[in-house]
């Protein structure tokens, strides 16, 4: 079935502390690695935006089950669109915190988190293309 990648925002229900996220993580990896999903989930202590890549079918089952989940609320999908290629190969699912602000990249994923938000682009590049740029190998 042919590869897509999903890109969503969501804002957290409450700040999820570095215990929630491990679980949660915990959980996205082991369900993934199961439907050959692939992904990165980023964190700013109030709203997430995750990648999720995969079969197109299953994403959108899985896509529909995560929209449910009360941990969070005020999803909006960014973009979903066939892919060549997966960006996150490696990972049934990476998580960054940008709480901690030495994280990889922190200033370009505050800014692509902060132009998600607010509905504009970067550079005339939408901010979900520009995350997936910044992890293109
Ligand atoms: C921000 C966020 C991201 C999530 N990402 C995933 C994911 O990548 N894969 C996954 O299976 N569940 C993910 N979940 C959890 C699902 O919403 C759901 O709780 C979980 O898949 C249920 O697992 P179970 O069917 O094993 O009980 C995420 C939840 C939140 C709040």
């Amino acid at each position: 079935m042919s590869l897509h990648q999903l890109v969503y925002l969501s804002q957290s229900t409450r700040k999820m502390s570095k215990e929630y996220l491990l679980a949660l993580l915990k959980q996205a990896k082991a369900n993934n690695a199961a439907i050959d999903v692939t992904g990165s989930l980023f964190y700013n202590g109030g709203w997430f935006m995750q990648v999720l890549e995969g079969p197109e079918a299953t994403l959108a089952a899985l896509y529909a089950k995560i929209t449910k989940d009360p941990r969070h609320h005020d999803t909006r999908l960014l973009y979903k669109e066939p892919a060549a290629y997966r960006t996150f190969v490696r990972w049934s699912m990476n998580m960054t915190n940008l709480e901690d602000r030495q994280a990889d990249k922190y200033e370009q994923l505050v800014e692509v988190i902060e132009a998600a938000k607010a509905g504009r682009k970067i550079n005339a590049i939408s901010p979900a293309v520009t995350l997936l740029n910044l992890f293109k190998s």
